[in-house]
């Protein structure tokens, strides 16, 4: 059975809407926030106050762009977690207003299981099982999709997140927040003439860990200060080639190990061209092919949690839906450990679907 849903995204800083009928894009309109560049990061407070001053012209627009009306919706969605605390109640809290308005179910959705299946956005069919890169800014994950409701987490990092690597770089670089865009322009003009660390390259297993990037960058800028923006360019290529180069080989690792024809790279860093052009000369050595979902589906989007939504109605029906007793979860996902270093063992299924 089909579902129209209305879904909420604003669980960091982009307020989000989104029609979503029968697992196609109806509409998907995404307010960005520019009050955080002059602090160089995301402020929570201001945060939160530009998503309640912005949602309701978002859902708005989104209703208006599906044309459909508010009668005409079967459910309403909300990312509920992680994120910033503050911004993921804005959206949680509407939603559930205005589910109870029209008397509506309201499903509350996991943000990374948005990033997780956003490949079903780009290719409906996607061949399954597909290895899935998310590399956001909060969080890198390697998956297994097995189907629409089975993937398993093979590895996460054990600190910084690939897209938290490119903002700190940046900064110390002297560049604008976000870092990723910033670096990957930069990046343009200059070559990768420094190799900074790429650690548990080597390693067995698909963890990752991105801080050494950052304290690598500040030691050597403590030696070598820029001079000049070619120097610059040519840094800001040295780092983008150190966190693509984990990303493609660790990936590939996975995808030859699982024998997959797909490799999806999902969350906002899989917008970086340098990224897309290296999985895609690596995917066609070992037979693969790279999905890389369209730009507004790749940053944070609501179309993704109106997607994971449907999936959920159509797994387990509308009734579950009805409670209202969600709450929301601003934690971080974290991959739990458990035994010895040597013997570890992780949980590898951990989201909600
Ligand atoms: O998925 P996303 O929009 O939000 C989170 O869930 O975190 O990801 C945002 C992250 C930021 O760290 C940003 O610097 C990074 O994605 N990013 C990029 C690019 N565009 C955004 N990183 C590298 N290259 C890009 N072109
Ligand atoms: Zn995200």
């Amino acid at each position: 059975m089909g579902y129209r849903i209305l879904a909420i995204e604003t669980s960091c800083d982009e307020t989000a809407a989104a029609v979503v009928a029968d697992r196609r894009v109806e509409s998907n309109i995404i307010a960005s926030q520019f009050v955080h560049q002059q602090w160089g990061g995301i402020v929570p407070e201001l945060a939160s106050r530009a998503h309640v001053e912005q949602i309701w012209s978002v859902v708005r627009i989104a209703l208006d762009d599906a044309a459909a009306t508010c009668d005409r919706l079967d459910a309403v969605a909300c990312t509920t977690q992680p994120g910033l605390g503050g911004s993921l109640l804005v959206g949680a809290n509407f939603a559930k207003g205005f589910a109870l308005r029209y008397r509506l179910p309201c499903v509350p959705v996991h943000h990374l299981e948005g990033h997780l299946l956003s490949g079903f956005l780009a290719v409906p069919n996607l061949p399954l099982p597909a290895i899935v890169l998310v590399a956001s800014g909060g969080h890198t994950l390697l998956c297994v999709l097995e189907t629409t409701e089975r993937y398993r987490v093979l590895g996460s990092t054990r600190d910084d997140a690939a897209g938290e690597a490119f903002d700190k770089t940046a900064t110390l670089l002297g560049l604008a927040y976000p870092g990723g865009p910033a670096i990957e322009c930069l990046a343009r003009q200059g070559i990768p003439t420094v190799r900074f660390p790429r650690p548990l390259l080597d390693r067995e297993g698909y963890e990752f860990s991105f801080s050494g990037l950052k304290t690598a960058v500040r030691r050597y800028l403590a030696e070598h200060p820029i001079e000049n923006e070619r120097q610059r360019a040519d840094l800001a290529a040295s780092v983008q080639e150190a966190i693509v180069d984990v990303l493609v080989r660790k990936t590939i690792r996975a995808a030859t190990e699982y024998d997959v024809e797909a490799i999806v790279i999902a969350g906002g860093v899989a917008a970086n061209a340098r990224l897309q052009e290296r999985m895609r000369a690596a995917a066609t050595q070992i037979g693969a092919s790279v999905i890389v979902p369209d730009r507004e589906y790749v940053l944070d989007n609501a179309a993704m949690i109106g997607l994971v939504a449907h999936l959920k109605l159509e797994l387990h029906g509308t009734d579950r839906y009805r409670r209202f007793d969600f709450v929301v979860d601003p934690t971080p996902w974290r991959m739990y450990r458990h035994g010895t270093a040597k013997n570890a063992r992780y949980d590898a299924m951990v989201f909600s679907l």
